[in-house]
């Protein structure tokens, strides 16, 4: 059996977090430049399956059975499996390596489990089309992150930038004008599942405050889609931003760190900024034009960034 690799990228969400938990659209871009790579290699007869990560000094290995408290790695290999309805364990070693920061709201957690479910699938000569993949992988982040909206996994494993809608069918976002946009890590990250919970709370205790903000940023997301669509002003894309960043504060999941980078980027002379994904840390988006990305990345460093990633959401023709 020869070596098998496959790997899977980090997202961004541009617009809707949040909202898209509570039934609005959102839209999702893959980060091309970061990835999790997975090498399937043969291992001793014998041997059974295990996943080496050795950016963690982790040896783990796949029972045939779910034990409790499973990792997600585990997890996405035995279900893989299953799926593929082998009930022998193979003599696989699958080595995780990933540039992907963990826990920033950047999919590290779906890319993974993404890479691992791919590259185990190819190295049994059964690869999973698209969908079935998908469909795997959230079953891992609805264990893990308590109600994933999908969105995810979703953009994670076609990697393509998407409207993503609960409950509809995924559609793909073209693109007419390439974009710019500059990813700022604060260096702090609160999970997912405590900030979507506080956003329930919130929502269970004075819907009649939080609808409205949903239902804005549905709107702002609908029109942003038609701005990228047509290829239309970027100045227009980048207020769009600013103010979906607001009803994120009034949704309370933004943090001094992320306002701070904000206004930061803004200063420089980016033309949106926003935060992105679940919130209270992880990264924020800067919309900017190629003349001034290096200054705008070096503003966002300045003023805290622990690092910050270029990436360019190009035409769809290209
Ligand atoms: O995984 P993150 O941190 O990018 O956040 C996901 C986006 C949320 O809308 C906050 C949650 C979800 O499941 O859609």
């Amino acid at each position: 059996m020869m070596v098998v690799s496959a790997s899977a990228p980090a997202k961004v969400i541009l617009f809707g977090e949040h909202a898209v938990v509570h039934g609005q659209p959102a839209i999702a871009i893959p980060v091309k430049t970061l990835r999790a790579r997975v090498q399937a290699r043969p291992a001793p007869q014998g041997q059974g399956l295990s996943i080496h990560v050795p950016a963690f000094r982790q040896r783990l290995s796949v029972p045939q059975e779910a034990a409790k408290d499973e990792s997600t790695l585990v997890m996405a290999a035995r279900l893989t499996l299953q799926r593929l309805g082998l009930h022998q364990l193979p003599d696989l070693t699958l080595r995780l390596d990933s540039n992907i920061p963990l826990g920033s709201g950047l999919g590290s957690g779906a890319a993974v489990c993404t890479a691992i479910a791919r590259a185990l699938a190819e190295a049994l000569q059964q690869p999973l089309d698209n969908d079935s993949l998908n469909a795997l992988v959230y079953e891992v982040e609805k264990l893990h992150h308590g109600t994933p909206s999908g969105i995810d996994n979703t953009v994670i494993v076609y990697e393509k930038p998407i409207v993503f809608q609960r409950g509809l069918a995924i559609e793909a976002l073209r693109v007419a004008q390439p974009l710019l946009l500059l990813v700022g890590d604060t260096g702090r990250s609160t999970p997912t599942y405590i900030t979507v919970g506080d956003v329930r709370s919130l929502h269970e205790k004075d819907p009649a405050r939080t609808t409205p903000i949903f239902e804005r940023i549905g709107a702002l997301t609908r029109s942003a889609r038609q701005l990228i669509e047509q290829g239309n002003s970027r100045a227009q894309l980048g207020r769009l931003m600013n103010e979906n960043h607001s009803l994120l504060q009034r949704l309370t999941v933004s943090s001094v760190e992320l306002d701070v980078l904000c206004e930061a980027a803004l200063e420089a002379g980016a033309l949106g900024a926003k935060l992105s994904g679940g919130g209270r840390g992880g990264n924020m988006l800067a919309l900017v034009e190629p003349h001034n990305a290096e200054k705008v990345l070096q503003i966002l460093k300045r003023a805290g960034a622990k690092r910050v990633v270029k990436t360019r959401l190009s035409p769809t023709h290209e």
